[in-house]
């Protein structure tokens, strides 16, 4: 096995490429597609996202301490890119992609009514690292679209046909290739994931019986 030795840069794939939306009161919301984010924190839940300071959604994420996550679906896949190359400064990026704000419960910034999953964020810290300010924040609501839930209120996400970003393209999710725990599960009968592997903190969001809000 030979290798090529590169210079650093960023080569961490495939992440999300989520549709981040943000608003100040009275004025027209607006979205940001981001791929520098992720869980950083599970007690208290916890992500952050990092934006460049010329971002017209920098400004607004720095001054309302908000923001909304929102996972991106193959069927919103255009309207993540488009998000990502035009500017809230020249677009009503929700009017031009045909996305409806959603009432968010616990921020003022809407979220996106057509997106599964929509996690709604208030600001903790803001760490300047050169290029991008990294907005750490704490997770404080999050919203999921009921189609994905079954008769039992399992919430079938993998079947959201999320996307991914991996080195300058998108990619629905393909073929499931094991669950959490899979490797040390034993193999009598049904696979019954080990003991020290099924408490994960790494797997999602509780549910709770929240009051749902109409979109707007
Ligand atoms: C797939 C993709 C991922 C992106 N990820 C980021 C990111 O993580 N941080 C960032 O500052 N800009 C990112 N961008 C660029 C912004 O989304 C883009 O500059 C956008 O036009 C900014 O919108 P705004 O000026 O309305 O805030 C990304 C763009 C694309 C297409």
């Amino acid at each position: 096995m030979s290798k090529e030795v590169w210079q650093p840069g960023n080569m961490l794939y495939p992440i999300p490429a989520v549709m981040v939306s943000c608003g100040r009161k009275d004025e027209k919301p607006n979205i940001i597609t981001v791929a520098w984010a992720g869980n950083i924190c599970s007690s208290p839940a916890m992500l952050s996202i990092s934006v460049r300071k010329d971002r017209f959604s920098h400004s607004i994420i720095k001054d309302t301490g908000e923001f909304v996550v929102n996972l991106t679906s193959a069927e919103l896949a255009r309207a993540t890119d488009w998000c990502g190359v035009r500017s809230g400064r020249d677009y009503d990026k929700f009017r031009e992609m045909k996305l409806t704000p959603q009432e968010s419960q616990k921020v003022s910034a809407p979220g996106i009514a057509e997106s599964p999953v929509n996690i709604e964020c208030k600001v903790k810290q803001v760490l300047e690292l050169g290029s991008h300010d990294m907005f750490v924040a704490e997770v404080v609501c999050v919203t999921v679209d009921d189609k994905y839930l079954d008769e039992k209120g399992r919430f079938d996400l993998n079947g959201a046909d999320l996307i991914a970003y991996s080195h300058g393209e998108y990619f629905k999710l393909g073929k499931k290739v094991g669950k959490f725990g899979y490797s040390v599960a034993k193999k009598q009968g049904k696979h019954k994931p080990d003991k020290k592997a099924k408490h994960s903190p790494e797997t999602g969001s509780k549910r709770v019986k929240a009051k749902k809000k109409k979109s707007k």
